[in-house]
């Protein structure tokens, strides 16, 4: 479907969308509302962004659970607003998930692993399905990008052409693991035939946050698909719709009712009982460290199934003398501004060389003040809303913190307009490793640039930090980047880049970044068992 393309006018405050107005006067279930076109927009940027919005026309169709193949109320008929980062307003009515809405889904995903055909399907049939899929996922695309944007805030244009292709392309290679999946014959013993079964590991229990809601769905349901579990999925409380889409499209690839179940809720009510669930055989998690903790608890208290977590971050991206400075600028700025700083690998800690420092100041600051900040849906605008009030808050309690240190605040620091959740760009200089802005995690659009003298110190202070998650190293010498990529504690260090992904790659973090790896071959040991399948050889001429 093209996009259709409009003209806007400007003005200085969003207008109340006309979707918006009547999703408040929908309910669960029947929502059937269309991301209409033709409002007014704001233009918050300091740079000139176009006056155009792209805005593919989408409906929201699904609101309900999807349980066992059907699109289901929530068992005590409840439903909560999900929102418009844009502009703060209801965009529609969800079934809000509890305890019996998880006891309902898991005993679904438990019939379809223990008596239905997914896991013992042939895996070339398995393969097949996650392929029609993601071809539906190309087909869908811009729909797809525009409830992204919509109910998430990001750039329409960077989920169109990024997050978009990436979901299609994980399925596209974990269809590719389906039919690859198996076993070993181990030569112990002459006397016994000895093999390795690889088993789908049962029911998985999977949560996922707000900040990339179709990557997060795919990290996690792809390998567990392909491995032939079946899987009950608690989306975040403030995205609930893509996922509930790309189940709907996940029917018409011809997945069987109960593989794929997808509830709506928030995490202490819904979250926690599948988590702790009895019939769950394994529980994925991405999200904040101290819910990550929590997450971990749960299934060590109920029945010890195993844990991946995806957590928190305060990745160091280090600057050398040496570096080619605009360059350099250039991806610090992306590392730590894309996806309105949501991301828990941004690179949060800016060190840079005290030969080079001041330089780099200037010119990250420029940046800084260039970036294109206004309606996701506009061409050209580079960072939109934050998710929420409550993370919205959050940083401009993290802006406060910093600016009442001292630090140096260079940009930003405030809000933008009076409607939504948008920050200005902000940078501080002169930051200290034990200012709470360089130790926390703000989640934000948020620079800390610090300075460093040799690389001893620099790494040692890079490693300083609870998490562990992603690192990025800026210099010319072969080296100066091998000594960094040895001696960093991070899970992934990017060397004269950022924010490289593929679905090969595998992510994740050491210390309280998290356990395990998601993506890429490491990913499907998470939803594997293996059995050692033990076997005499009774043939006498053999022995
Ligand atoms: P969160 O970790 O509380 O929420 C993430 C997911 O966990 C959501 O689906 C939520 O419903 C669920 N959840 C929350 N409490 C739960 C519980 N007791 N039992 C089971 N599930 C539960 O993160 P939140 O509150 O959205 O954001 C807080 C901070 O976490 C952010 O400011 C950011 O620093 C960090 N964060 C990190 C992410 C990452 O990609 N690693 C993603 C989102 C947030
Ligand atoms: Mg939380």
């Amino acid at each position: 479907m093209a996009a259709r393309r409009l003209s806007c006018l400007l003005s200085r405050s969003l207008s109340a969308s006309s979707a918006a107005a009547a999703a408040s006067s929908s309910s669960s279930g029947s929502a059937s509302l269309l991301l209409s076109q033709g409002r007014r927009v704001n233009r918050f940027s300091t740079a000139a962004a176009t006056e155009e919005l792209i805005i593919p026309p989408v409906q929201i169709s699904h609101t309900q659970h999807l349980i066992n193949g059907q699109f289901v109320d929530a068992a005590s008929g409840k439903t909560f607003p999900t929102y418009d980062p844009r502009t703060g307003e209801v965009i529609a009515h969800v079934a809000e998930g509890d305890a019996e809405d998880i006891n309902r889904a898991v005993a679904a995903a438990r019939k379809a692993f223990d008596e239905g055909p997914w896991p013992k399907m042939s895996a070339y049939e398995r393969s097949r399905i996650l392929l029609r899929f993601a071809d539906l996922v190309e087909k869908h695309s811009e729909e797809l990008a525009a409830l992204e944007t919509w109910n998430n805030g990001k750039p329409y244009e960077q989920a169109l052409h990024a997050e978009i292709p990436m979901l299609a392309r994980l399925f596209h290679y974990y269809a590719g693991w389906a039919d690859k999946i198996h076993g070993l014959t181990v030569p112990a013993d002459g006397k016994y035939h000895i093999q390795t079964l690889h088993e789908p590991i049962g029911v998985a229990g999977q949560i996922i946050p707000w900040n990339f809601p179709l990557l997060m769905f795919a990290w996690k349901v792809g390998p567990a698909l392909a491995c032939g579990n079946t899987i009950v999925l608690k989306t975040a409380e403030q995205t609930p719709l893509t996922a509930l889409y790309v189940a709907k499209l996940f029917q018409e690839a011809g997945l069987p009712p109960g593989v794929l179940n997808v509830v709506s809720g928030d995490g202490p009510t819904a979250g926690a009982p599948l988590a702790s669930h009895m019939d769950v055989d394994k529980v994925a998690f991405t999200g904040s460290t101290d819910t990550g903790k929590i997450i971990l608890e749960l299934a060590a208290r109920s029945n010890l199934k195993p844990v991946t977590l995806e957590l928190g971050g305060k990745s160091p991206f280090i600057i050398c003398e040496d570096a080619d400075i605009d360059h350099a600028v250039e991806l610090a700025h992306f590392a730590l501004f894309f996806n309105q700083g949501q991301c828990c690998c941004a690179g949060s800690r800016t060190f840079v060389h005290e030969r080079v420092y001041d330089e780099f100041i200037e010119k990250a600051k420029a940046r800084a003040v260039k970036r294109v900040v206004g309606d996701p849906f506009k061409k050209g605008v580079e960072q939109g809303p934050q998710i929420d009030n409550e993370q919205f808050e959050k940083v401009l309690r993290y802006i406060r913190a910093g600016i009442d240190s001292d630090a140096t605040l260079e940009c930003g620091g405030g809000r933008l307009g009076s409607k939504g959740y948008f920050i200005e760009p902000t940078v501080f200089s002169n930051v200290k490793d034990d200012m709470l802005i360089a130790k926390d995690e703000i989640f934000g659009p948020v620079q800390s640039i610090l300075k460093f003298k040799d690389l001893d110190e620099v790494v040692r202070r890079a490693n300083a930090t609870r998490y562990g998650l992603a690192a990025g190293v800026f210099t010319r010498n072969i080296d100066t980047a091998n000594y960094f990529t040895r001696a960093l504690r991070a899970g992934t260090v990017w060397v004269n880049c950022f924010d490289v992904f593929d679905a090969a790659i595998p992510f994740g973090g050491y210390k309280m970044s998290g356990i395990g790896r998601e993506k890429g071959i490491y990913s499907l040991n998470n939803y594997l068992q293996v059995k050692a399948v033990v076997t005499p050889l009774k043939n006498p001429a053999w022995l």
